[in-house]
Order: structure tokens, then C-alpha cells, then sequence
């Protein structure tokens, strides 16, 4: 497979170019593969400008931040860029009823203000290898996949001990282009990250999740982090004594703004595509996952709307819950949506009909490739309806909390009737309840989760066939005549685990005992009988089913690499870093709209209601709109420019990545995507597909203008 990797590479370099937009490409073939596009589209750097194992490079800027998401550095001193939504959980953790730093913001005003977080950490990359050829050693074409796949893990082990030893790094070994190539990837992992700064949420969620996946978009989405090591310069645990990182390479920051049409790229950790899937695994999602998922998310998300609405207190309770399940259900809308828009379904099938042919006209590619089509509908005959039944117990099922809270005591239920518990490890289990429940009461409205309850439950009894239902669901058809609400009704009153109260006496005075009034527990024992249920019916067949899939896709990939031998193929986002590129642009939503590629603050004004609170505006934004004083962050003809939109192919993970102009200065902080682009995880369309960036110029006038922190703006490199 490498030959034929490198033969197309020589291919593509003599074939005409695609069409920008699309491929999250490798920092290390970059030169290979995308200068010369890059060049043509207006790239006035090298590629070695952008990954380099010899001199300091762009790359020595961009770090994984935590494990979601991407940051970058600005500052000879460490000082690190990110999202809002990507530094929240750390914001919340330093925020009390006292000092609401979600609420009004954290502004530390020297380095002895700032904030420790214990356990989050950046990834930086110092340099990746090819090692496909060690990787597949004694790899044959007559292994079976399971001896192949033991063989490959042997040599990843190896290989990677190896390179630890003589590198002193952290290294992984990651598969690329479905397990067609590896890349051996060194890192460096920083351990003391501080908080430095965040805006208030009403500037750093603006639109909240109203907005969310939406262009046009006004959200001030950052937050900034400074990145410590020990006094020899290394990474090293926190300690008051450690001193702010000097990087090898720190991001200017260019003042001038962006135009229509202007080349920019994104660097950074997106974390997972599908781009090369057949027909029917996109069915799967598209047609059939992503509804059901959809619907009972939306059922939730309705109720919880209804509760926050007349009480603030919930209305915290459950903002951050709303935001999690708003995310993904506002997401699989756009993609379905998307791809049917698309015709993407016909057109993967189209796809599919042209590789069967090619295949037949070899007997060498016959004999590789032909099964691979219909072994996928195969496994998807099957696959349809397993996977609809664990969205149902993962979304249906879990998505009523106090069954996902009672299914947290199974593993003490399952230490507690062991022969011989083993003491401490009850003990950890234990505190670590106590832990758990204290925080799940705290955000717990019970009227909310029986409301929310009741309508899973139903969703569960109507769209699961026999066959496919836990237990407890045909009681609830038998005992109850589908009566769902009364069934709720019994569990609620009956179980213990909707009292702080008990729960609380429970665990202070365990005894192992006291495992029966777990096990005999109205709601445990739903939360039981669907873990039975999923691991008794459904994870043998997925798990098998899904690693036959893996296999395939691997063959499908490189039949289709062997088919296009004259396109260039990114490989799928695996959470290691890329390079997308595009140009900054508008788009045409829909007949009559089209949609310009930048917001000002102007927007903000326009969207402001103090009713809503996804639409408050602080005061002092607003003064300072007033003043119009915006220098020297506004534009020429007197405006702020909020975020802007561009054409790079982003996913998740990308979130808190630079958007970089022509000259390899950060223009932008990328955040989001528009709802109409996000099929892009399967499927990219150049006229949808738009990345949402915060303009780096709004970002400094907030922490300069807005928050007084110009001492943060003045560590950075400005480009006026
Ligand atoms: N849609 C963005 C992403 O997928 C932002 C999510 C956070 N914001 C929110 N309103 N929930 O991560
Ligand atoms: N909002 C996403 C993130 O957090 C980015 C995206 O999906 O475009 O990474």
C-alpha cells in the first residue's frame, strides 16, 4: 500500500488541481500534496513555513487542548488561545455564587492571578513519521483479519516502545486512510495550564445554543490559557515555582482583517470523519440513526425549555445538560438535512455501481474488490436495526437521568456481592458516589425527568419492535396497557435514588448487605435490565458487525484509491493534526438568501433582548458601542468586525483552531460551522460547507477595550 500511496502522490503532482475547500490534510505531505494549490489560492509561505522537523514552525504554535478541542500559542511567554465552550468546564470549576466567572468573566491581571487547572492538559507535536512498512511487517494477504490485526498490534507495541526509549517522548502510532497507512506521531505533554482569561458568558455563548451551528453568528467564543513548565523548560506537573513555557514558535497576529475571496487555512486536532463510507452506511446515519436520535432528543430539549422558561434556578440547573444534547441534536438535523439536499446517498450508490465495474474489468482488482460492496449491505441487513436498538437504550433509555444515575451503583453492587470484596476498592467506589451523587442532585429537577420520562418511554414502546425490547418495556405494554406515565409514576415514587436524603444514608453507612435494596431498587432494576439487555443482545453482534465494516472500509478505501488513481484522498479526521484550506466566503442558504462572510457589532445590537438570555448584552459592550470606540481593532469605514465564515472543511476537534491568512498570520479563532454544511463529516459540498471563525480582532478588543487587559494584547506579535 505505500507504493501505491507514493505512486499517486507522483500522480496528483501532475494532475490538474480539485477544487478547494475540501481534505484535512497531512502536515507532513503538505509540500507534497497542497504548496502548489496553496501557492495558487494565494499562500504567500512555504509548507515548510507550516510543518518543519528543521527549523521552529507554525506547528510549534498549535497544541491539543484538553481532549477536545485545539488551541494555539501567541506569546513568547505560553500564552494560549482557545475557545469559550472549550475552556467551560475549567471556567465553571473556579466559578462560585461569589466569584461567577461564568457569568461575568476572569481577567487575571498578572501571572500570580492566574488559575491552576489539575488534569488539564495541551499535546503539542514535535514531529511525525511514516512507518507504514514497519507497521505491516509480516502482514500477508493470507492472514485472516484477526491474525492480521494481532500481528499489527504486536508491531505497534513494539515500534513503539522503541521510539519512547530513544526519543524520551510521548509517541503513538495512529492508522490513516481506514488502516491503509500509519504515521508514527511523537508528542510533548504539558501538565500545569493556568486560566488567564475568559469573557462573560453573554459575550462568550452570545446566541447560546439559539445560535448554535448558525451563521450569522455574533459569538465572542474564546477563553485564554498560559501554558507552564519547570524551571529547565520542560513540561512538568503544576507547581507554584514553574515558569511560563518559552515556545519554539508563537502565532502573529494580523490586525488587517480578511476580504471575500481571501485564501486562509486552519490548523488543527479535527477529530473524526466518515468521508469514504458506501451508500448504506450513510443510510444508517442519515435516514435512520440520526432521526430517532433527533426525535428523542427533542423531546427532552422541548421539557427542559418548558421548565428553564419559568424558573432561572433551573434554568441553570439544566444549562449546561440543554447544551450538551442541543449540540449533537441540532447537528444530526443539519446532516440529514444536508445529505438529502445533496443527493448523497444516490451519489455514494453511483459511486459504488462505477467501483463494482471497474473491479469486474481486472481479475486481480475482481477478486479484491467485488465482495466489498455487497458485503457491506450485508453487514448493514443486520446493522439497521441493532444500531436503532442501542440509540434506544443509550438515548431512549439513558436519556432519563435517574436511570443513568441508579446504573452508577452497578459496580458496587458487583464488588459488594463478590465472595470476598475486596475493602478499599468498595471504599474508592463508595466516596466516588458520594461524589457523584452530591453533583447529581445539585442540577436535578425530578418533575422535569418524570415529564421526560414518560415521553422516552413511549418513544421506546413505539418504535421498538418485539424482539428488540428490554423487559421492563413489556410490562409496561402487559401490567400497565402502555400506560407510560403510570408506569413512571410507580418507578418515581417507589425508587430511592430520587432522594438525596437516601442515597446519602445509604452510602455513608454501606453495609454489603445493603446490595438487596440496591438490586430490588425500582429504578436500578430498569437501569439493570437494559445494560442485560445491551450486552446480552446487542454488543457481540455490533462489535463483530462493526469491526467486519472496519476491515471492508479498509479494502474499499484502497480499491478506490486504485480506482481515482488521479485524485488526491485525505485521509479521515483521527484526532491528529491537519491543515484545511479555503477561502474566506459568503453563501446561498436557500432560494433568494445569500448570506455575507462577516457579522459586526452592529449584530449584537440588532439580536439584543433583555428578556432572552441567550440575547443579553452587558452594558459596557454597549457603551463602548456608543463610543464607537474601537480603535485600533474596527475597520476603516468605522465598524467591528465580529466572526467571519470561509470555506475550510472543519469538524469537531477544530473547535479553538487559528484561521491563518495568506502570510501565516491568525486572523481568526475558529468555532463552529453553519447548520447547512454540517453533512461536511460525510460528505463536504463547496457551496454549503462553511467554517464560523471569531475575527481575532473582536478577540483583542474585548480583553483590551472591554476588560481593561491590554497587558495580554501587548505580549502578543501584532501586524498593524
Ligand atoms: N457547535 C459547536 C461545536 O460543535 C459549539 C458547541 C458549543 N456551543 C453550544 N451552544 N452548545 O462544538
Ligand atoms: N464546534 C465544533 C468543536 O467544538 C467545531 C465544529 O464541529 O465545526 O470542535
Amino acid at each position: 500500500m505505500r507504493k501505491l500511496i507514493v505512486t499517486l502522490w507522483v500522480c496528483v503532482l501532475t494532475s490538474p488541481l480539485l477544487l478547494a475547500g475540501e481534505g484535512m490534510w497531512i502536515p507532513m505531505l503538505l509540500k507534497q500534496l497542497n504548496e502548489k494549490e496553496m501557492h495558487e489560492m494565494g499562500m504567500r509561505i512555504n509548507a515548510e513555513d507550516i510543518y518543519s522537523i528543521n527549523k521552529s514552525s507554525l506547528k510549534d504554535a498549535i497544541v491539543l487542548f484538553g481532549r477536545g478541542c485545539t488551541g494555539e500559542i501567541v506569546s513568547d511567554q505560553g500564552l494560549l488561545l482557545t475557545n469559550h465552550h472549550c475552556g467551560f468546564g475549567e471556567i465553571q470549576k473556579h466559578s462560585s455564587v461569589e466569584n461567577d466567572y461564568l457569568t461575568n468573566g476572569f481577567w487575571a491581571m498578572n501571572k500570580s492571578e492566574e488559575l491552576p487547572n489539575p488534569g488539564l492538559t495541551v499535546t503539542m507535536l514535535v514531529k511525525m513519521e511514516d512507518v507504514t512498512d514497519r507497521v505491516l511487517e509480516k502482514v500477508t494477504s493470507e492472514l485472516t483479519e484477526l491474525q492480521r490485526s494481532s500481528i499489527i498490534k504486536e508491531n505497534i507495541k513494539t515500534l513503539t516502545e522503541a521510539a519512547v526509549k530513544e526519543s524520551g517522548l510521548v509517541v503513538t502510532i495512529r492508522p490513516f486512510y481506514n488502516g491503509n497507512q500509519y504515521f508514527m506521531l511523537f508528542n510533548q505533554i504539558f501538565k500545569d495550564i493556568r486560566l488567564v482569561g475568559a469573557p462573560p458568558s453573554n459575550i462568550g455563548k452570545f446566541g447560546g445554543d439559539t445560535d448554535n451551528w448558525m451563521w450569522p453568528r455574533h459569538t465572542g467564543d474564546f477563553s485564554v490559557f498560559r501554558i507552564y513548565v519547570g524551571k529547565d523548560g520542560k513540561p512538568a506537573e503544576y507547581h507554584q515555582d514553574n515558569v511560563p513555557y518559552k515556545p519554539a514558535y508563537h502565532l502573529p497576529i494580523s490586525l488587517k482583517g480578511v476580504d471575500e475571496e481571501d485564501f486562509t487555512f486552519v490548523f488543527g486536532y479535527p477529530a473524526r470523519t466518515s468521508e469514504y463510507l458506501p451508500a448504506v452506511a450513510v443510510r444508517n446515519i442519515t435516514e435512520i440513526s440520526n432521526p430517532h436520535r433527533v426525535n428523542m432528543r427533542g423531546t427532552r430539549l422541548d421539557i427542559f425549555k418548558k421548565y428553564s422558561n419559568s424558573e432561572p434556578k433551573i434554568r441553570i440547573q439544566y444549562a449546561s445538560k440543554d447544551a450538551r444534547v442541543a449540540n449533537a441534536w441540532k447537528k444530526m438535523m443539519g446532516e440529514s438535512k444536508g445529505i438529502r439536499r445533496l443527493n448523497g446517498i444516490e451519489k455514494k450508490e453511483a459511486l459504488e455501481n462505477e467501483f463494482m465495474q471497474w473491479a469486474k474489468n481486472d481479475p486481480a482488482f475482481d477478486k479484491a474488490y467485488s465482495g466489498i460492496i455487497p458485503a457491506f449491505h450485508q453487514n448493514y441487513s443486520q446493522l439497521d436495526r441493532l444500531t436503532l436498538a442501542s440509540d434506544y437504550i443509550s438515548e431512549g433509555g439513558f436519556g432519563i437521568e435517574l436511570f443513568q444515575f441508579a446504573s452508577r451503583f452497578r459496580p458496587l453492587v458487583e464488588e459488594a456481592t463478590k465472595p470476598l470484596p475486596d475493602e478499599k476498592k468498595l471504599n474508592t467506589i463508595i466516596e466516588r458516589l458520594q461524589k457523584q451523587s452530591e453533583e447529581f442532585f445539585k442540577d436535578y429537577h425530578q418533575p422535569i425527568d418524570r415529564e421526560v420520562a414518560s415521553a422516552l418511554l413511549k418513544l421506546f414502546l413505539e418504535n421498538q419492535p418485539a424482539g428488540f425490547r428490554p423487559d421492563f418495556l413489556e410490562t409496561i405494554n402487559k401490567k400497565y396497557k402502555g400506560n407510560t406515565d403510570a408506569y413512571v409514576k410507580m418507578i418515581f415514587d417507589k425508587s430511592m435514588f430520587t432522594s438525596a436524603q437516601s442515597v446519602k444514608e445509604l452510602l455513608s453507612a454501606f453495609k454489603s448487605k445493603n446490595t438487596r435494596i440496591i438490586e430490588k431498587d425500582a429504578a436500578f432494576s430498569v437501569a439493570a435490565s437494559m445494560s442485560r439487555f445491551f450486552e446480552e443482545q446487542l454488543k457481540e453482534p455490533l462489535l463483530a458487525l462493526n469491526a467486519s465494516n472496519d476491515s471492508l472500509q479498509r479494502v474499499y478505501m484502497r480499491g478506490l484509491m486504485e480506482m481515482q488513481n488521479n485524485k488526491r484522498f485525505y485521509p479521515d479526521a483521527n484526532f491528529t493534526l491537519r491543515i484545511t484550506y479555503g477561502k474566506v466566503e459568503g453563501y446561498s442558504p436557500a432560494d433568494a438568501i445569500y448570506y455575507k462572510h462577516y457579522t459586526t457589532l452592529e449584530g449584537i445590537l440588532e439580536k439584543e433582548d433583555p428578556n432572552i438570555y441567550d440575547y443579553v448584552v452587558e452594558d459596557r459592550l454597549k457603551e463602548l458601542y456608543n463610543k464607537k470606540d474601537y480603535a485600533p481593532y474596527g475597520t476603516a469605514d468605522g465598524q467591528l468586525r465580529v466572526a467571519f465564515a470561509a470555506s475550510n472543511h472543519t469538524t469537531g476537534g477544530n473547535s479553538g483552531s487559528p484561521v491563518l491568512n495568506a502570510d501565516g498570520q491568525m486572523v481568526g479563532l475558529n468555532f463552529d460551522r453553519c447548520w447547512e454544511g454540517t453533512m461536511s463529516d460525510l460528505m463536504y459540498d463547496p457551496a454549503m460547507s462553511r467554517n464560523i471563525a471569531v475575527d481575532i480582532r473582536y478577540v483583542l478588543f474585548i480583553m483590551d477595550k472591554f476588560a481593561g487587559a491590554k497587558h495580554l494584547v501587548d505580549e502578543m506579535t501584532i501586524i498593524q
